[in-house]
């Protein structure tokens, strides 16, 4: 943990107090941690026991006349590699769910972009109350990783689940998730994302409504990981993250050229893009025009096959494809995985609401090489590319 910048925030819980000796284990361990603390975290320990034991200030008020106009919150959270709440209360996890900030503790979460750790602490009929329960799932499904809390006797007196996880368990969470943000560490993996254009004729062009944002997670995971990160993206509209080699396309033959040229020097491909399966057979020069109460008849040839051309070629790269299905879901898969001798196949059932093209959430299921299959609950686009991430064969994890 060494030089690891913490955002150790500490919210109002009779727990918090425990969140000091936490902050001791994490600094001897070498860790950069700044304190945060909600408004009325300060009624339990005060500020000034963390910031003597941190060697930084605290920062526990929104509002400060000296420091506010510096957008504290957006500082810290720009120079912290992870956010650690502990304790985390009831409330604090409800204005996290919400999108709510009224204080230094929730503003940070807000504007933090990094991975966030949550070990919640409070009475055990709060911690059964369906409000909770809906807002940890919530976090959950936005990649939040809560250490859970422990059954035993509470602060309040009675006995059950809701004390604070215990600090070891704490520490050693906190720990693997630094190493495994490193365990892809000297891995070349190139990542395919979003749909292709195939045009039709200056202006029009086949499409489809994949948004890209599943290739993006798994690109952004696997260079927080340590990963050596190229991403080739057919147009989107996002970001491409921090540190990732990046390489725009349109169509799925500009997509195919792309791949071949990398896939030498990669150690795992996953094709995460939605490729146009067929695209015209004549490209018209010039616009098309309408004739008036005249339908027209488009002629498409197939494109080619991106993860065929690969199977003809590849050594020792572990590829990974997807099929997007809207029936015979794990069937077409399996078909896939054979005929294109992958090593994993992601499927998903897009004519399921709520999830794949577009959303941040999907629920998919995955078949390795030798045809074990796992349905994964549904969870964020983020939790899925760890998951896949983790396949990957000499990972350090
Ligand atoms: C003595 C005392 C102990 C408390 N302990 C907890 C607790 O362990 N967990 C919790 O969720 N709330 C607890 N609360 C309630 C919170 O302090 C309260 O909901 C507060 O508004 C939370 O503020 P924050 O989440 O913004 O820090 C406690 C309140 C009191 C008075």
């Amino acid at each position: 943990m060494k030089n690891k910048k913490i955002a150790l925030a500490v919210s109002a819980g009779i727990a918090a107090y425990k969140a000091v000796e936490l902050l001791r284990m994490l600094v001897k361990e070498g860790a950069d941690v700044r304190v945060v603390m909600s408004a009325n975290a300060g009624q339990f320990v005060t500020p000034l026991t963390f910031e003597s034991l941190s060697g930084n200030p605290v920062y526990h008020q929104l509002f400060n006349s000296e420091r506010s106009a510096d957008m504290e919150h957006i500082r810290v959270a720009e120079n912290a590699d992870l956010m650690l709440v502990v304790p985390a209360t009831a409330s604090t996890l409800g204005k996290m769910a919400n999108g709510l900030a009224d204080d230094a503790l929730s503003n940070l979460y807000l504007a933090f972009k990094g991975p966030v750790m949550a070990a919640p602490a409070m009475n055990e009929g709060m911690w059964g109350n369906l409000a909770v329960r809906k807002n940890i799932e919530q976090l959950k499904s936005r990649g939040v990783e809560f250490i859970e809390p422990e059954e035993g006797e509470l602060a309040c007196g009675t006995t059950g689940p809701g004390r604070l996880a215990d600090l070891d368990r704490i520490f050693s969470r906190v720990k693997s998730r630094f190493e495994k943000l490193q365990d892809l560490r000297g891995i070349k993996i190139l990542v395919t994302a979003g749909p292709t254009h195939e045009p039709l004729d200056p202006v029009r062009y086949l499409s489809n409504p994949s948004s890209g944002k599943m290739g993006y997670a798994i690109a952004g995971q696997a260079q927080a990981r340590g990963g050596e990160v190229v991403l080739i993206s057919g147009p989107t509209h996002l970001k491409p993250p921090t540190g990732v080699g990046f390489k725009s396309c349109k169509t799925a033959e500009e997509m195919n050229q792309l791949v071949q040229e990398f896939l030498p020097e990669c150690d795992a491909l996953i094709m995460s893009a939605a490729v146009g399966d067929f695209t015209a057979e004549k490209l018209e020069k010039e616009k098309i025009k309408k004739q008036s109460g005249e339908g027209r008849t488009l002629n498409l040839v197939p494109t080619k096959d991106i993860l065929m051309e690969v199977s003809k070629v590849k050594t020792h790269q572990f590829v990974v494809g997807f099929a997007a299905e809207t029936q015979n879901l794990v069937q077409s898969a399996l078909e896939k995985l054979r005929n294109k001798k992958l090593d994993l196949i992601v499927a998903n059932d897009i004519s399921a609401p709520g999830i794949g093209f577009q959303s941040d959430n999907n629920q998919v299921t995955l078949i390795d090489a030798d045809e074990k299959i796992e349905n994964l609950p549904r969870m964020s686009k983020k939790e899925i590319a760890d998951i896949l991430l983790d396949k990957i064969p000499g990972h350090a994890r």
